[in-house]
């Protein structure tokens, strides 16, 4: 904070940092942030959170004031990278170089091919969920599924799948208990699999991305271990959880309001509506971190040179100035729907359209085969305040 400017520090702002909210209901905190402190200092870690939809989106589309370079987490501020780990951690001029890279590789008419050999994972795994006894949809569905859609987009055996479950895991701090060194060697292990697939491309290379990145070259040059590892490593561990947590989040959502589910049972056309109102209700990205690149404002804050502002996606997707008094209501057929469940603006999320096919082709496998679906036990959300995780979620699924 800019010295000689007092701002008073939030309680509020403080119970972002609770472990124990995410694992219960954060809504009611956002709703009373977004009315009373839009822009909320949190001393004890010493950012700014923010809840509404157009204060979110201004710091989004402006990379020159705040940046993602100094990290994108809270538990990366203050840290600094000798090369950055992902390209999320990237500002332009670099990153729009990386971005027109992989673009080609993610947008939709580049998805669309995929469309039959990922109705085929849904149907093979919805096919062999018990009929009439509950289920934990985590493990059986939502887990396995972008993983082995991810297998399928690297080209790589999909029944490596469990293996890169535990590699996703376990480089993502905090999902999983384990030693610096156990967590180390995981990490290098996904390390060499990744950059030695790379490297088996760039000689014998294929239709796929890996072939795409391996062959890649930025002012002539073909990228560094290290790149290849950064984009890999993220396509691995961004499309995974965040999928993950929207299936199981989504249908943890439609069975708590049977009257959408049968406006889809109805309705199939509005499937399409539905993922994008189950990214706004779930938004599986609780929050992504910028930092202040200069003294600024926010919506008539002051924020100064090197101040971390958090973007709080989830609070802003039930902004009621945005999404009107219904900002806090389930509808499968909202539109227009300007959600920030994938982010907005220059990192607007690469993977849009693989992540919005994977959630159709669910629902509509889904619904073809089910058209009921109940919880049959207790919901367990995960405690992170980064993903919106759901670690079990018993439903009982009917034709
Ligand atoms: C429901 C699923 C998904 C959600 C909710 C989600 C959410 C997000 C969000 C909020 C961002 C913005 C990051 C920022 O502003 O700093 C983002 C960026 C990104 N996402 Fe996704 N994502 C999903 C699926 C995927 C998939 C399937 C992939 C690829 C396989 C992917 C790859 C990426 C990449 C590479 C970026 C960084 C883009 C950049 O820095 O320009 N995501 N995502």
């Amino acid at each position: 904070m800019a010295e000689g400017i007092a701002h008073p520090a939030s309680e509020l702002a403080e119970e972002l940092l609770d472990p124990a909210l995410y694992a219960d209901d954060p809504f009611p905190l956002y709703d009373q942030l977004r009315s009373t402190a839009p822009v909320a200092w949190c001393a004890s870690r010493g950012f700014w959170a923010l809840t509404r939809h157009a204060d979110v989106s201004a710091v989004s589309v402006d990379p020159e004031r705040f940046r993602s370079g100094a990290g994108i987490l809270v538990d990366e501020i203050g840290h600094s990278y000798d090369s950055p780990p992902t390209m999320m951690h990237t500002d332009p001029p670099a990153h729009t170089r990386y971005r027109r890279l992989v673009q080609p590789s993610f947008k939709p008419t580049a998805v669309r091919p995929l469309d039959a050999p990922i109705r085929a994972m849904a149907a093979s795994l919805l096919d062999a969920l018990p009929v009439g006894d509950a289920v934990d949809v985590v493990p059986q569905l939502s887990v396995p599924y972008p993983l082995q859609v991810i297998c399928e987009l690297l080209g790589t055996d999909p029944a490596l799948w469990p293996t890169f479950y535990e590699w996703s895991e376990a480089a993502i701090p905090g999902n999983r208990e384990m030693t610096p060194e156990e967590r180390g060697a995981i990490q290098l292990e996904m390390w060499e699999h990744l950059v030695g697939l790379a490297a088996e491309r760039r000689s014998s290379p294929q239709d796929d991305v890996v072939s795409q990145l391996a062959l890649a070259r930025i002012d002539g040059e073909e990228l560094s271990e290290a790149e290849l590892a950064m984009f890999l490593i993220q396509l691995l561990v961004a499309g995974n959880e965040t999928t993950r947590n929207l299936i199981s989040g989504g249908l943890v959502a439609l069975a708590e309001h049977p009257d959408q589910l049968r406006r889809l049972v109805e309705d199939p056309a509005l499937i399409p509506h539905a993922v994008e109102e189950l990214l706004r209700w779930t938004s599986p990205v609780v929050s992504f971190l910028r930092t202040a690149t200069r003294d600024t404002e926010i919506s008539g804050t002051p924020i100064a040179a090197g101040d971390p502002v958090l973007m709080v996606y989830a609070a802003a997707n039930r902004d009621p100035e945005v999404f009107g008094p219904s900002a806090g209501t389930l509808d499968v057929g909202r539109d227009p729907n300007p959600h920030l469940g994938l982010g907005f603006g220059t990192h607007f999320c690469l993977g849009a359209p693989l992540a919005r096919l994977e959630a159709r082709i669910m629902l509509e496998e889904l619904l073809a085969r089910f058209r009921s679906i109940e919880l049959a036990g207790d919901v367990v959300r995960g405690p992170s305040s980064i993903i919106a995780g759901v670690t079990s979620a018993p439903l009982l699924l009917r034709r």
